[in-house]
C-alpha cells in the first residue's frame, strides 16, 4: 500500500468508527472566552484552571526574563549549563511540594516517560491504575518492566499485584486527580501498601497542582503525604497557566534524574520566558488562595446543575474536571457540536483517551469562570437534555 493510500484507509475507518479528531484555530489567548473557529464561546474544555494563562503578571515576568536570558536555553541543562532562573524555579518547587529537590522537565509527557524508564527496567516491576495519563502508560511501555494494571482505584487489586509480584524492584503510578474522571486516587492507602510491599510510589499532580491542599501544591498536600510519596510529579501548563513539568522528591532522587532520565539528559531546556511565567504563577497561587476557592465553587454550580438535568458525572460534587458520561462516541460528539452552536465549547472525549462504551463531554471549570458563564452553560445543557439515559456500557461504569 502506498503512504498516501494507507493514511486515506486509516481516514476512513476513523470516521466511521466516529474516532476522527480535527483541529479548531483559536485566535487570541485561552480565557474563560475564546475566539474560535471564527466563533466566540465560553470555553468548558481548558485546563487552565486558575486562569493565569493570560494573566499580566505572567505576561510581564516572561517579556522580563526574555529581555536578561533571551528565547532559547540553548541545549540541555548539561551542556550549555544550567540557568539560575531553571535552579530558583525547583527551588521554590521543592518548598512547595515540602521535598529536599525538584527537577524541571520540558512537559508532563517527557517528565514521566523520563522518570518512569528510569526508575524501572527489565526485571523489575511497575504498577499502573488501568486510567492513567497516556503518558504515564508510554512510561510503563517504555521502560520494558513487566507492567500490572490494576482497576481503577482498586486498592484491594493492587494488593493482590503486588503480593503476587516476584520483582524485588516495584514501582506504582498514578494520576493523583484522574484526567478524564476527576476523581481522586486513594493515596493514603497506596503509600501503606508501597511501605508493606516495598515498593516505590510516582504520583501524577497534573491536574491538582495549584487546586488541592493548604499551599495548593496537589493531593499529596491535601492529605500531608509529602514524606511517605517517591516522586510528586506536576505540571506547569495547566493550572499554573504557563508550560512544562516538575519532579519533586529527595535529593538522590534528583541526582539521579538528572544523569538517568533520558528526557532530562536529551532535550534543549524550557525557555527562561515558561520559566519566569511559572515562577510568577507560584506567587499568585500562594497570595490569592481564592482562585482555587472560585474553582471547587464553580464545579459544584455546574456539577448540581448538571444533575438537576439528568446528566450523569463522574467524580465528587466540587471536582473541576466535570466529565459527563453518554457512552456511544456519535452521541458523545453530537452533544459536544450541539453545545458549540449554542456557544459553548465542551469537548467530547472517546476511545482511546477512554475505555470502548464510556465516552463523555468533558467539562472543566475556572476560577474566571462568573456564575453568569456557569449559568450560560446549564441553559445549554438544559436546552439538549438528555432523552435517553447512557449506554449500557457507561452504565457499568458508574456502577464502579
Ligand atoms: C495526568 C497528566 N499527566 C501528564 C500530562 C502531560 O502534561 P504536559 O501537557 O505538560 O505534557 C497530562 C496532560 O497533558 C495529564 O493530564
Amino acid at each position: 500500500m502506498r503512504p498516501d493510500e494507507l493514511f486515506a484507509d486509516d481516514h476512513r475507518r476513523r470516521v466511521a468508527a466516529g474516532l476522527q479528531r480535527t483541529l479548531r484555530t483559536v485566535d487570541g489567548p485561552q480565557d474563560a472566552h475564546i475566539l474560535i473557529d471564527g466563533r466566540r464561546v465560553l470555553s468548558l474544555c481548558s485546563n487552565n484552571y486558575l486562569g493565569l494563562a493570560n494573566h499580566p503578571a505572567l505576561i510581564e515576568a516572561a517579556i522580563a526574563a526574555t529581555r536578561e536570558y533571551g528565547v532559547g536555553a540553548g541545549a540541555s541543562r548539561l551542556i550549555s549549563g544550567s540557568m539560575r532562573l531553571h535552579e530558583a524555579l525547583e527551588a521554590r518547587l521543592a518548598e512547595l511540594k515540602g521535598t529536599d529537590g525538584a527537577l524541571l522537565f520540558t512537559s508532563g509527557y517527557q517528565a514521566n516517560l523520563g522518570v518512569i524508564s528510569s526508575l524501572v527496567g527489565t526485571d523489575d516491576a511497575v504498577f499502573s491504575d488501568e486510567l492513567n495519563h497516556a503518558s504515564l502508560i508510554d512510561g510503563c511501555r517504555l521502560s520494558r518492566a513487566a507492567v500490572c494494571v490494576y482497576r481503577h482505584r482498586d486498592v484491594a487489586h493492587l494488593e493482590e499485584q503486588l503480593r503476587t509480584t516476584a520483582a524485588r524492584r516495584r514501582l506504582i503510578v498514578t494520576d493523583s486527580i484522574f484526567s478524564m474522571d476527576g476523581d481522586a486516587a486513594p493515596l493514603a492507602a497506596m503509600c501503606d501498601l508501597g511501605e508493606r510491599y516495598g515498593a516505590m510510589l510516582m504520583v501524577d499532580e497534573a491536574h491538582a497542582t495549584g487546586i488541592l491542599g493548604p499551599r495548593r501544591a496537589g493531593l499529596v498536600d491535601a492529605l500531608g503525604l509529602h514524606d511517605r510519596v517517591t516522586v510528586q510529579m506536576g505540571t506547569l501548563g495547566k493550572a499554573l497557566g504557563a508550560f512544562g513539568a516538575y519532579v519533586a522528591g529527595s535529593r538522590s532522587l534528583i541526582d539521579f534524574l538528572v544523569n538517568r532520565a533520558r528526557t532530562f539528559i536529551f532535550t534543549t531546556a524550557l525557555p527562561p520566558a515558561v520559566v519566569a511565567a511559572a515562577a510568577a504563577a507560584l506567587d499568585i497561587v500562594a497570595r490569592e488562595p481564592e482562585r482555587a476557592a472560585a474553582v471547587s465553587r464553580n464545579a459544584r454550580r455546574l456539577r448540581s446543575g448538571l444533575r438537576r438535568l439528568g446528566y450523569r458525572m463522574l467524580g465528587n460534587d466540587d471536582a473541576h474536571i466535570v466529565p459527563i458520561l453518554i457512552g456511544a462516541a456519535e452521541e458523545t460528539m453530537a452533544l459536544s457540536q450541539a453545545l458549540f452552536e449554542r456557544g459553548v465549547f465542551a469537548h467530547g472525549i472517546r476511545p482511546p483517551s477512554v475505555p470502548d462504551g464510556t465516552a463523555r463531554v468533558r467539562a472543566t471549570v475556572m476560577a474566571t469562570h462568573s456564575d453568569d458563564d456557569i449559568d450560560t452553560a446549564l441553559a445549554a445543557f438544559a436546552a439538549l437534555q438528555p432523552s435517553r439515559g447512557p449506554v449500557r456500557t457507561a452504565a457499568a461504569y458508574l456502577e464502579r
